[in-house]
């Protein structure tokens, strides 16, 4: 069944970013581009060593490049439509808290590594929408570090692109996030979800169930997590393993070494909310282990049941859920035909991910949409999904999507 996305301006994306560019520039680019995501289950666990399940999705960001002779980017945003430009020289690390930090960090990251970078006039247009949970910041990072490395004749492995990637939303952007994003945006393959362990990048590649498809449903909250939620809830994270390590367990490194029964032994000492911080992030490795052996097995009502799981864990352990991500899980699980639902993404606003038997999503979509106009006033985007490819280079006449 061919993907239905409503809701996104998707169409003629391509066709319009080359004339635009071509009257922008007055040179005809070479056009790459990376995916969003969405995460079946596995949150917050990335930056802990832990396992993820991401799928690529078919919206995508697009970055057209033509190389330019001085030692400048110059960048304009359809989405922003702005214009931005930097000196590859003078390029310093730190947020600018401006859409241009994903590619100044992106080029910073790169010839701080001794990655060639040439000057380059670039256009960005993307379809993944901003600030919902979906990676759209990995998605133009990726395809930026793509676009740069085609210009200056380079190659880099697509692992070292996810982590340089990942590295300039650390020093650029300030979000001190996992590697999940720029991971799948990599290796994202159509019809496949990834089960990825996110301590040694060993992966699996698992197909996404016929029957079943992925329904992901936009709150409209944007979330915000450079400033705040995100960075503390890695604190919290980080301090239960160095008070666990201190105290009983020396060999500890990440809370990927813990299980739920060594965590609760851990329970009495220590702080209250550190340690239910801790037992999301220990429950949900267990959850992400038994969704896989799920999906194998095609027991698609076990795999339903762990994402209402991890959303309950989300909610009340971690607490990054918000009022309209609830709503939209507890919308959802009084449908027909549904498997399972829960908050994906960093959280704090953003999207709902719902596994629907196909013959029952027009029904889902109608009723979720209708049920939280009445309580919110406003209609919730939704998108139909299949897993996509991951990033790559757009070949002229090759159908998009
Ligand atoms: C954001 C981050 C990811 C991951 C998720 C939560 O999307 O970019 O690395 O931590 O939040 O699972």
């Amino acid at each position: 069944m061919p993907a239905t996305i409503s809701g996104v301006p998707k169409q003629g994306t391509l066709t319009t970013l080359k004339t635009d560019f071509l009257q922008h520039y007055g040179t005809v680019p070479q056009i790459f581009r990376a995916p969003g995501r969405v995460n079946l289950i596995g949150e917050h666990t990335d930056y802990n060593d832990g396992f993820v399940m991401p799928i690529a999705i078919q919206l995508y960001a697009y970055v057209a490049i033509a190389p330019r002779l001085e030692p400048r980017i110059r960048v304009h945003s359809r989405n922003f439509d702005e214009s931005a430009e930097f000196s590859l020289a003078e390029n310093s690390v730190g947020s600018r808290h401006h859409w241009s930090d994903y590619l100044r960090g992106v080029t910073g990251v790169m010839r701080a590594q001794g990655v060639p970078v040439c000057g380059a006039d670039m256009m960005i247009a993307s379809e993944v929408p901003v600030g919902s949970g979906l990676g759209s910041s990995a998605a133009i990072e990726v395809a930026s570090a793509m676009a740069l490395l085609s210009v200056a004749g380079r190659k880099m492995a697509p692992i070292e692109i996810a982590r340089a990637c990942q590295k300039a939303e650390h020093e650029y952007v300030g979000s001190m996030c996992g590697i999940m994003d720029q991971f799948i945006a990599c290796f994202g393959q159509a019809g496949q979800a990834v089960m990825l362990d996110c301590r040694n990048l060993i992966y699996e590649f698992l197909p996404t169930d016929e029957g079943v498809r992925i329904v992901i449903c936009n709150t409209g909250v944007k979330h915000e997590h450079a400033s705040n939620g995100y960075n503390r809830r890695r604190a919290d994270c980080y301090a239960g393993v160095s008070a666990i390590k201190a105290h009983c367990m020396p060999k500890i490194t990440a809370l990927r070494d813990l299980t739920p029964s060594s965590l609760k032994g851990c329970k009495d000492w220590l702080p209250e909310t550190v340690y239910r911080r801790c037992r999301h992030v220990v429950s949900e490795n267990e959850r992400v282990t038994a969704a896989a052996t799920a999906l194998r097995m095609h027991d698609m009502k076990t795999f339903g049941r762990l994402m209402y799981d991890s959303h309950l864990s989300l909610r009340d352990d971690y607490e990054v859920s918000c009022q309209e991500l609830d709503l939209l899980v507890d919308i959802a699980r009084k449908i027909e035909g549904l498997y399972g639902a829960r908050m994906t993404g960093g959280g704090f606003g953003g999207c709902t991910v719902n596994l629907v038997q196909a013959e029952a999503v027009d029904e889902f979509a109608a009723i979720t949409k209708q049920e939280f106009a009445r309580v919110t006033a406003s209609i919730p985007e939704v998108y139909v999904c299949v897993a996509a490819q991951g990033a790559g280079h757009v070949v002229e006449d090759e159908p998009c999507h």
